[in-house]
């Protein structure tokens, strides 16, 4: 069901390709998580100063906020090169101990999703950032010894949506923590006009403020819906987007004036109808939604909490007053019991 949300962070595969063009390649560039870009930049300039390689940095946030984006940033600055990969994608140790000897001194290792690597490929990790080694076991049985081979130095950039189910031990071998936070509507404003000017198109400052009320907070979905709203631009209105023409595709699109779409109305109206607004345990949510119960916590729910929609009890899921109100505003069902 995800796969066809508008407004889902996770990345599609036109994301990725248009992701990679619109990318900004400076910390300059980067609009927006000041406090973190003010950090790095000074941990980047005293690595650089030094002659070393910067040290680990863990990038942990929500979904579609520019984790990768910013690791690429770093490697540029650094004047380093890159390797990209992701949790799930090392399975064995051996595939991790292939991608480390890969690395030119100074390089930047990329381990998207790190809370997903095999607990296994976990411990060669540790003394690889530790001291920049491997200890790789050869033979079996009595003749098994370990032999240890040094790596060149590197800077490995963790990315997680979830710093919670990472365990302690690697946690704690990043010098850098840095969490990224949903960004302010002003920020996406300037995001999407960015976006725009890259992508060709000119777009009234109106219609970029209404397409950043409508993300989430989200630079992902901001940049998604400006691409569909220029496609609606292009073919009804020369391609210029101007806030009648944002509007009209915004509703087209079925996104709300506060970015919800048809499953978020789902989720709230039937724990506003069916449940008298709560609580509701999230099992019996799921079910009755049709969804599983992971995707309603990791996809569904963080920003419904962030914007006080939703509240986690411990008896379960409350929709707050708020939902009432908006559902009123937008003209929708499921308030009958407000
Ligand atoms: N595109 C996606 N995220 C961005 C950001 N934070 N700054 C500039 N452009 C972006």
């Amino acid at each position: 069901m995800e796969e066809e949300r508008l407004v889902s962070m996770d990345s599609v595969p036109e994301d990725v390709d248009s992701e990679a063009s619109i990318r900004p390649q400076t910390l300059k560039d980067y609009i927006g998580q000041e406090q973190v870009k003010a950090n790095l930049s000074i941990f980047i300039e005293a690595a650089k100063q030094r002659e070393e390689p910067l040290d680990h940095v863990l990038l942990y946030g929500p979904p579609g906020l520019g984790k990768t984006t910013l690791s690429m940033i770093i490697a540029q600055e650094m004047g380093a090169g890159i390797r990209m990969t992701s949790g799930p994608a090392i399975e064995r140790p051996g595939d991790l101990a292939a991608l480390l000897t890969a690395l030119e001194p100074g390089d930047v290792l990329f381990i998207d999703e790190i809370h997903r690597l095999p607990r296994a490929v976990e411990e060669v990790l540790y003394p690889a950032m530790e001291d920049f080694c491997l200890d790789i076991v050869l033979g079996k049985g009595e003749t098994a010894h370990s032999v240890r081979l040094d790596l060149p130095p590197f800077t490995l950039i963790g990315a997680t949506t979830r710093a919670g189910y990472l365990s302690a031990p690697l946690r704690d071998r990043f010098g850098v923590v840095c969490r990224l936070n949903y960004y302010e509507p002003e920020e996406l404003a300037k995001i999407v006009t960015r976006t725009a000017k890259v992508l060709g198109s000119e777009i009234a400052s109106q219609a970029a403020d209404e397409v950043s009320r409508r993300s989430r907070g989200t630079p992902r979905i901001a940049n998604r819906l400006l691409r569909r709203i220029r496609d609606f631009a292009q073919v009804k209105n020369d391609g210029d987007i101007t806030l009648e023409m944002a509007r009209i595709a915004l509703e087209r699109l079925q996104v709300d004036r506060k970015g919800l779409d048809h499953i978020d109305h789902l989720l709230l109206s039937s724990i506003m109808t069916k449940f008298g607004g709560g609580p509701v345990g999230l099992d019996t949510l799921a079910a009755t939604i049709g969804e599983e119960r992971h995707t309603i916590e990791d996809v569904y729910e963080p920003y419904l909490l962030q914007i006080g929609f939703l509240q986690r009890t411990p008896r379960g899921r409350v929709v707050t007053p708020l939902v009432y109100e908006h559902f009123k505003n937008e003209g929708l069902g499921g308030t009958d019991l407000s």
